[in-house]
């Protein structure tokens, strides 16, 4: 892929906003995906105060959707009264979902099929569907098929106790069967990334996420969110971010994905969250003609895929250098980083991968490393560990942060970059001008 200037139409993003984003089983517990996408879409529509027949498409990720509403886009677009003539559709590449429904969008206007595109992520980790056993869903199967009350009550018989155990959606890899933290695991051990180095990280994301709500830096992005059932409370913050933390505290949690020899815990892995992302993209001349400034547009964007078998969590070391190249940049023009923080150790694990040339030698079949990132341009606000992960949103946060910090510094080239379960990567490179 070129550079997407040259490719077809020029993509803005003209503006984005967010809930903010909730320990799961805390604030949001009775909100589903659907109401905190449509929520973020309302905000989003209402603050630009575009007429919602401009919208010509609705692309939004989820990770876990719930089997009441599969497709979660058209249901949020309609929620969120976008004219139900307006297509919608939902999209997964796990935790890059927000970042697949944005390229979707960018793929949409630059050939030609929409002009403005609201393209976001959502999730609700607290309203995570928890199935029947296999045997059991197989009894209601054939109770739901029988003709009288006799077949119905029939294949009950031979129903057994742990029939009834609930069988809840492991956050694990169907190829491998490993936990994402068990990845992480691995991949501290295999990259030598000490205890200390993590929640050193996990310190550092804390302190950056607690100083930048404290100041009131991310309060253009996130929304006030009134809360069921009664609406009288308003969440405004992240409320995951641990101010009140130290290294000490840190370092006397127990590890949890391997408890006798690990090094991840709960503190420097991202928490599981609910919460909702909502942009508009447009082509550069509707966003001129219908008045807007842009926060920004889309230079470049890569996708990678890696074995499972492998390092599961590697993608951004493997999807920024190709997103890098199509931008004609290197990582000397990036002003900030944006690296979604599945957890310490992956973070680290790919910090020291662009900074080694034999990681680039080895791995990407390239002479030079990508480069070493400045730690001052590096997730300045901090990243997921403390801000939280709604896995489909996340990609949304990640962009709408840097193009609203960017215009704050005065920056102009921003990178994107999001490892994703089933070892996938993704890397966009955005810019201000
Ligand atoms: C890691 C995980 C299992 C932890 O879940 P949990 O046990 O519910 O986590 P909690 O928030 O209750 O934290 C556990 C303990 O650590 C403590 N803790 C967590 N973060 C802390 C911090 N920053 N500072 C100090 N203590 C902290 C909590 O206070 C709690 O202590 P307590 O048991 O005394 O109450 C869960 O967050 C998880 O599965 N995360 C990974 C999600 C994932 O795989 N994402 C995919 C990435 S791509």
């Amino acid at each position: 892929m070129r550079k997407l200037g040259n490719n077809g139409k020029r993509v803005a993003i003209v503006y984005g906003v967010r809930t903010p984003f909730i320990k799961s089983g805390t604030l949001f517990k009775n909100l589903s995906a659907q109401e905190l996408g449509r929520i973020a879409t309302v905000e989003l529509i209402n603050r630009i105060e575009i007429d919602p027949k401009e919208i010509d498409e609705v692309i939004f990720g989820t990770v876990i959707p719930s089997p009441k509403a599969p497709n979660l886009a058209r249901e949020i677009s309609l929620g969120a009264g976008i004219p139900s003539s307006v297509p919608a559709y939902t999209v997964s590449r796990a935790c890059a979902s927000a970042n697949q429904a944005i390229t979707n969008a960018a793929e949409s206007i630059m050939s030609g099929n929409a002009d403005v595109v609201v393209a976001g992520g959502a999730e609700s980790l607290s309203d995570m569907p928890v199935l029947f056993s296999k045997r059991f869903r197989a009894f209601l199967y054939d109770s739901y098929k029988g003709k009288n009350l006799i077949q119905k009550i029939k294949p009950f018989l031979n129903l057994h106790l742990r029939d009834l155990a609930p069988d809840i959606p492991a956050l694990a890899e169907p190829s491998t069967g490993l936990t994402m933290g068990e990845s992480a695991e691995k991949m501290a051990r295999e990259n030598h990334i000490s205890r200390e180095d993590q929640d050193a990280f996990a310190y550092r994301s804390h302190m950056l996420a607690n100083k930048a709500t404290a100041d009131g830096v991310l309060k253009k992005e996130i929304i006030h969110t009134l809360i069921p059932p009664d609406f009288s409370m308003v969440a405004n913050f992240d409320n995951g971010i641990r101010g009140d933390t130290s290294i000490e505290a840190l370092s006397k949690l127990r590890p949890i994905f391997d408890r006798k020899y690990g090094t991840v815990t709960a503190a420097n892995s991202s928490p599981l969250t609910d919460g909702a992302s909502s942009l508009i993209l447009m082509a550069e001349e509707k966003a001129k003609s219908l008045g807007y400034e842009p926060l920004g547009y889309i230079r470049s964007y890569a996708y990678t895929a890696l074995s499972p078998d492998d390092q599961l969590l590697m993608g951004p070391a493997y999807a920024t250098p190709i997103a890098l190249e199509r931008a004609g940049l290197t990582l000397r023009h990036i002003d900030l980083v944006e690296m979604h923080e599945a957890f310490a150790a992956q973070a680290l694990s790919n910090i020291r991968a662009f900074a080694s040339k034999k990681f680039a030698q080895e791995k990407l079949g390239r002479s030079e490393p990508i480069g070493e990132i400045d730690m001052d341009r590096f997730n300045v606000y901090g990243g997921s560990i403390a801000i939280g992960h709604p896995f489909g949103a996340t990609g949304g946060r990640l962009t709408i942060t840097i193009l609203n910090e960017l215009r704050r510094r005065g920056g102009n080239f921003g990178l994107i970059t999001v490892c994703a379960a089933g070892a996938l990567g993704m890397a966009m490179v955005v810019e201000r001008e």
